[in-house]
């Protein structure tokens, strides 16, 4: 290739990029592709008994006392390297995106402000029973 078709490729890439990047969809695509699907695979889906289902479940949470909270102090969202706006974007498109039915209708998309105040209190190991208290709670209204 001569580099003055190179140096037009480039350019192009250069200016198709911002575009690309503009799109709230394929920019929550990318995210989850770069910081979260090495666990919870493109698709959502479960891995054996380590990696809990997002998809078909993960909306599920937000009809129960506390689920709100957990979905972003659970440490792989609380502790991803991404700002908060970002990251409320990111968990706003992941739940649209791979458990739409369980979304209630009252449920109102997350905002950078509560992102960042959620985030300062990252679930530990307590993680494991507060996740067992929700799923209770949810198997007790059948949801
Ligand atoms: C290192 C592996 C790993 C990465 C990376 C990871 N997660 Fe997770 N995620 C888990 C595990 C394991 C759980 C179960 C709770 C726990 O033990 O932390 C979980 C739980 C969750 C939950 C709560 C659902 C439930 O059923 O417990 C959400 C929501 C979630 N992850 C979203 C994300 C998002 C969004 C990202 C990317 C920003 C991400 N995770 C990155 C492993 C990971």
């Amino acid at each position: 290739m001569s580099s003055r078709v190179h140096l037009l490729l480039v350019l192009a890439l250069v200016q198709a990029s911002p575009t690309v990047l503009a799109d709230d969809d394929a920019q929550n695509r990318l995210t989850w592709m770069l910081q979260c699907q090495g666990c919870h695979r493109a698709d959502g889906t479960a891995t054996g008994d380590e990696v809990p289902a997002i998809a078909g479940q993960v909306s599920r949470f937000l009809h129960v006392d506390g689920g709100r909270e957990f979905l972003v102090r659970v440490p792989g969202v609380a502790t991803a390297p991404l700002g908060d706006a970002d990251l409320a974007a990111l968990v706003n498109w992941m739940l649209a995106e791979f458990d739409p039915d369980h979304l209630p209708e009252s449920f109102t998309p997350y905002e950078a402000a509560e992102v960042a105040a959620l985030r300062t209190r990252p679930l530990g190991p307590e993680v494991v029973p507060e996740r067992q208290r929700l799923m209770t709670q949810l198997k007790a209204i059948s949801k």
